[in-house]
């Protein structure tokens, strides 16, 4: 038996609904800091593991990919969860380590570097400004989520992959059952079957498109990743399709979060958005601080590869370690006033895209797409305010808010 007690309030990790609460989930995590940062968790449906809060300790958790591995147990799901990814053998980026992974990430890298970035900027400024329209055409009011935050990344990515605008729907569909698959609201069905389903028909539409982009090549990211050879072979077709997927899906509702996130505690804290309205030049540092008090992914998981510890804790080979992203970037021993929302921050070492070899492939675009939209609107905003109360999405991997009624005058 080991001998450790499980501690209560570090369950709040497995508890979407803790997710739709910030105060309660920061009381948490401000406490798990403080008393037991590397606390062990283990609650129904779900194999036991430690959650790591401090900041120091994620990033020296992710630098050591040696002995900290994204296989077997890259992100926290039930154990349901965890016995129905690996009998579908789905193998995306998250999932892999190196050799292996450092080659298999080189195939999309190009399309993420800032040479790419710099092509693809025109692009999207342009869908920038044609959803600050689109919300002027709605006549001064929306669900910001719903309306816009959702779909400009999504448009994005699907532009980049080289996917055809009526296709747009189901990826949106698809990801959000995905990625909200703990949300009532967003669900497709509660059974594991039917949250399977939505996994499956992505599968089989990313199928279609490898095929075609085989058939005849493109200039695309999609023709890049079906026509990619690892020591002269193609990858498999699962490969391919995990390659897709998570792409479409990592480069989506993530980016999405922030914006409407970033929206709402520009609303909440009017001097920021004048400071920013007045000084545009703060726009890469206000980028960040919406990064950083967003931090939509909450977690991705490592395993102990051999025996070892973290802050004098034993962690045994074949453990698995959560890294609270949300809980590093509220860490007051890196952050001076961390729950002030600041756009000027500087420095701000956030650990919202991870850290080491996994770093995050689509940070350099998330930024980009955050500085273009914030770019177009704040100098067009007259004024804005809350028109509803914002909800937050019930998860325990990526979200951020679901609804953002707001009212506003733009011109
Ligand atoms: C603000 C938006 C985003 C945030 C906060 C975010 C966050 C993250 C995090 C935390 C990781 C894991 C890093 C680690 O394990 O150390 C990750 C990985 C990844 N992200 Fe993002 N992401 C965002 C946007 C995007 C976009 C736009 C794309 C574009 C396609 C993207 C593609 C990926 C991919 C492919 C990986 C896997 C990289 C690997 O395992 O080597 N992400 N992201």
């Amino acid at each position: 038996m080991r001998n450790v007690t499980a501690d209560p309030v570090a369950a709040v990790l497995a508890d979407p609904t803790a997710y739709t609460d910030e105060n309660r989930l920061h009381a948490a995590f401000a406490r798990l800091r403080a008393t037991n940062p590397v606390a062990w968790v283990d609650v129904p449906g779900y194999s036991p593991f430690w959650a790591i809060t401090k900041h120091t300790d994620i990033m020296a958790i992710e630098r050591n990919n040696i002995v900290f591995t994204n296989s077997p147990r890259p992100v926290l799901t039930t154990i349901e969860g965890d016995e129905q990814q690996a009998a579908m053998g789905i193998s995306t980026l998250i999932h892999m380590d190196d050799p292996r992974h450092r080659v298999v990430r080189a195939i999309g890298a190009d399309w993420f570097r800032p040479k790419a970035m710099r092509a693809l900027k025109v692009r999207v400024d342009e869908l920038a400004r044609q959803f600050v329209d689109q919300m002027v055409e709605a006549g001064g009011e929306c669900d910001f989520v719903q309306e816009v935050a959702v779909n400009f990344p999504l448009y994005v990515i699907m532009s980049l992959l080289g996917l055809p605008e009526s296709d747009f729907p189901r990826i949106l569909k698809y990801t959000q059952e995905l990625f909200g698959n703990d949300d009532a609201e967003l669900q497709r069905g509660v059974s594991m079957e039917e949250r399977g389903l939505a996994l499956f028909e992505m599968f089989n539409y990313f199928n279609e498109v490898t095929a075609s982009r085989r058939a005849s090549p493109t200039e695309d990211l999609a023709s890049a990743i079906a026509n990619a050879r690892i020591d002269g072979e193609p990858l498999s077709d699962i490969d391919t399709v995990s390659y897709y997927v998570i792409v479409a899906t990592a480069g989506h509702d993530t980016t999405s979060a922030v914006i409407s996130g970033g929206l709402q505690a520009l609303i909440e804290n009017p001097e920021e958005l004048s400071r920013l309205r007045s000084d545009p030049g703060l726009m890469p540092l206000a980028t960040e601080e919406m990064i950083r008090w967003v931090t939509p992914v909450k977690e991705f998981m490592r395993t102990a590869r051999e025996d070892t510890v973290v802050r004098d804790i034993a962690i045994a080979a074949g453990d698995s370690v959560l890294l609270s992203y949300p809980s590093g970037n509220r860490d007051e021993d890196v952050f001076t006033d961390p729950f002030r929302f600041d756009i000027g921050r500087d420095p701000n070492k956030h650990v919202a895209f991870g850290y080491g070899v996994h770093f995050c492939l689509g940070a350099a675009l998330a930024r980009m797409e955050v500085n273009s939209f914030f770019s177009e609107l704040v100098p067009r905003l007259k004024s804005i305010e809350l028109a509803g109360r914002p909800e937050q999405i019930a998860t325990i991997f990526v979200g951020g808010l679901k609804h953002l009624p707001i009212r506003y005058e733009i011109s």
